[in-house]
């Protein structure tokens, strides 16, 4: 069984893909829904939540758990890998969607934290549009510059939007916010804009249409859910040791830290399938 943690529901987003990336693998997913949103709180409580809810899945059976949600992995993940991880669970492993991103920006792999001798690309701008936390976190251009230091980096935060989207706020009321929040960024960046994007953050595939209205054309949109499917698919095939067939047979558990049910709705929007959750306790 794999694990999948995200602050709510957002991370169904990412969930939806690897079900149909990897249709044979067992999951089961928790939503801290007791506590979320994530994308305002402080750093040290993110990462307290994040930890005791990686450990409820270790709980559950699962040996590998991937942080589906974006400001969990920019706030948490490299403290609990070098802190906690090794001394209390070193036979387990925590990923974040974070790191799929940093390769599929920077061309070099998560364990690489020099840029490569032959790595003198043309600089390149990236815009990261996310939470307020993830972007103050600065997680996005310290790892992009670790490895890249050629890619210019411009974060946008977008504060209200999460609320916005589960509000299920009107169309053409989403799409003045993104395009205020596309305006902020490209005023931002050298050149006027940027080379390519990510949507850092869960919620934010729901809107992907209203940013690519929003944005000039020809800029890439680098598809987050289908970039951590492809990255988690290529590391089980590295760590069958990791693999989530548990001879159960493929299967998709919902937990929350909330009241079962009170997401239900919500959640099916984010995963585009009936959602059924159960209480973890
Ligand atoms: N899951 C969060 C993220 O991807 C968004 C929701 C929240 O703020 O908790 O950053």
């Amino acid at each position: 069984m794999i694990g999948v943690f995200d602050s709510g529901h957002g991370g169904l987003t990412v969930l939806r893909t690897l079900v149909r990336r990897l249709p044979r693998q067992a999951f089961v997913y928790l939503g801290d829904h007791a506590n979320a949103p994530y994308g305002g709180r402080e750093p040290d409580t993110i990462y307290r939540l994040t930890v005791a809810n990686v450990e409820r899945l270790f709980l559950q059976g699962c040996r590998l758990v991937l942080l589906a949600c974006n400001t969990a992995s920019a706030v948490a993940l490299r403290r609990l890998q070098q802190e906690w991880l090794p001394g209390a669970y070193p036979d387990r492993r925590v990923l974040g969607v974070l790191v799929p991103m940093v390769e599929a920006i920077t061309a070099v792999p998560w364990r690489v934290k020099t840029p490569p001798a032959n790595g003198d690309g043309a600089p390149t701008v990236v815009g990261i549009f996310a939470t307020r936390r993830t972007v103050d976190s600065g997680a996005y251009p310290l790892e992009i510059g670790l490895r890249a230091p050629r890619v210019r980096v411009v974060q946008q935060p977008c504060p209200a939007l999460v609320a916005r989207i589960e509000e299920n706020a009107p169309p053409d009321a989403l799409a003045a916010m993104i395009a205020g929040h596309v305006a902020d960024l490209l005023a931002r960046c050298p050149g006027g804009r940027p080379d390519s994007v990510v949507l850092g953050c869960t919620h934010y595939p729901l809107v992907a249409d209203a940013f690519a209205a929003a944005l000039p054309s020809g800029i890439a949109v680098l598809d987050q859910p289908r970039i951590v499917a492809d990255s988690l698919a290529d590391y089980l095939r590295r760590h069958p040791e990791f693999d989530g067939r548990d001879g159960t047979g493929p299967a998709v558990r919902f937990l929350t830290t909330g009241p079962a049910g009170a997401s239900n709705g919500l959640a099916t929007r984010f995963f585009s399938r009936p959602v059924e959750f159960a209480a973890i306790g």
